[in-house]
């Protein structure tokens, strides 16, 4: 594949390193900046050949099959709006739209045009994300309850983010997309997120816009996303996701201490990891950034989607869900209520009622609790499933109880 990538900025240079640090048959052939003097110095370190500070010729330049979005976050839609009038496949960075209603243009423009909208959710893509999320579907936490996602740092680097009408908002859309998507993944794509309880404040910075938020996405089949979100955080870029099933419980830690751990005076620090507050004392670098990450696994999964036609693991559609969730998420922030997810396209499965599924011992009793204890001896609790009646059971004498 020959890449355009659009935008100079952050992102664009993690995207760049992601596509260059490894060997690959996919090659950056093309950079945009609004600045021609920074698309000029990010070709030329990355030795790209082509540079352009004109939107639609980089997009219709002959050499260019795919583009990436790398831009602040009120040009997605422009940018889209040229790849699906000259017809490429787009990858778009997160969040797709400051709105549901701006990301579902895009869905539109991509589904109308017959491209591939890909959706640069990496945090999906991590390599202990994608692991855990295969143990989950093959069963080893059983039914998931509850999925957990924070994502905290001391806040962004570039003007833009902090104005309400470029942004779309705060630490919610900012953040909270990312941990949107990895507990709505944990949960299950097919299932609806219906409802948003969010509480938000703007706690430290002069904006208009939150800087610090949690909020419950209410599933409809009974489980709870849950996502914290600080652009206050001190400390560095703190990534850790919880998920708890039937059988089973899995946490990870993404990002700040995953342990790599490094003292320094900080006589000749340098970079050590997005976000760090500091180079000297105790570091914990992290080894391969972009991979760890999930740029890596994230861009071969889209350029095998279209090659093979296929869709993505996060596509235009999963972008759109999250902002729907987002929206309500704001909506619930202002009005102190549960706010419901505005879904005008839903791909999953229809509401059902939360399911009620208990563990039966016999046919005649549900079993609440096992547990062994210190005596050895195991314990059941049960309940008789016609009269409600609590019973103890015990497999050995129970010592001391
Ligand atoms: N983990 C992630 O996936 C991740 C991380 C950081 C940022 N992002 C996303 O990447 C996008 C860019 O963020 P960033 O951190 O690179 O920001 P940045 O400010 O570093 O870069 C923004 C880019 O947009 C360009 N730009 C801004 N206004 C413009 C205009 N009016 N016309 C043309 N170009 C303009 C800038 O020149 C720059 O190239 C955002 O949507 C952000 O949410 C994603």
């Amino acid at each position: 594949m020959r890449i355009a990538i659009l935008g100079s900025g952050f992102i664009a240079r993690f995207y760049a390193e992601s596509l260059i640090s490894q060997r690959r048959k996919d090659v950056v052939t093309l950079i945009y900046s609004r600045s021609i003097e920074r698309a000029e110095t990010l070709a030329t370190e990355y030795k790209v050949p082509h540079f352009s500070n004109n939107l639609d010729e980089a997009v219709t330049h002959v050499e260019v099959d795919v583009v990436i979005i790398a831009l602040s976050n009120d040009l997605h839609l422009a940018a889209v709006t040229a790849c699906a009038k000259a017809g490429k496949p787009v990858l778009c960075t997160k969040p797709l739209g400051r709105t549901a209603a701006e990301a579902k243009q895009m869905l539109d423009l991509v589904t109308a045009a017959g491209i591939m909208g890909g959706y640069l959710e990496d945090l999906c893509y991590s390599p202990k994300f994608l692991k855990s999320l295969q143990s989950i579907k093959a069963g080893s936490l059983g039914r998931i309850l509850w999925a957990k996602s924070r994502e905290a740092h001391p806040g962004p680097h570039s003007n833009w983010f902090w104005n309400k009408e470029l942004s779309g908002g705060g630490a919610i859309v900012d953040l909270g997309c990312h941990c949107i998507e990895i507990a709505r993944n944990y949960i299950g794509k097919e299932i609806k997120p219906v409802e948003v309880m969010c509480w938000a404040a703007t706690q430290v910075h002069p904006i208009e816009a939150e800087d610090n938020a949690i909020g419950l996405v209410k599933y409809a089949n009974g489980a709870i996303g849950q996502f914290e979100v600080s652009w206050c955080f001190r400390g560095g870029m703190d990534l850790r996701d919880e998920v708890q099933g039937t059988e089973g419980t899995l946490w990870i830690n993404n990002f700040l201490r995953t342990g790599f751990e490094m003292f320094s005076t900080g006589k000749s620090g340098g970079y050590v990891a997005e976000k760090a507050e500091s180079s000297s004392g105790w570091l914990f670098p992290v080894g391969d950034e972009v991979h760890e990450l999930g740029y890596t696994n994230m861009f071969t999964d889209m350029f095998e989607s279209i090659e093979n036609n296929r869709e993505p693991q996060e596509s235009f559609y999963d972008g759109y869900v999250v902002n729907a969730v987002i929206d309500a998420a704001y909506a619930s922030a202002q009005s102190g209520r549960w706010e419901k997810v505005q879904l005008e396209e839903w791909r999953g499965e229809q509401d059902g009622a939360p399911a009620a599924i208990f563990n039966s011992y016999d046919e005649e009793h549900y079993l609440i609790k096992e547990e062994i204890l210190p005596s050895g001896a195991t314990i059941l609790i049960l309940k008789d499933k016609t009269t409600g009646e609590l019973s103890r059971r015990s497999t050995s004498p129970e010592g001391g109880q």
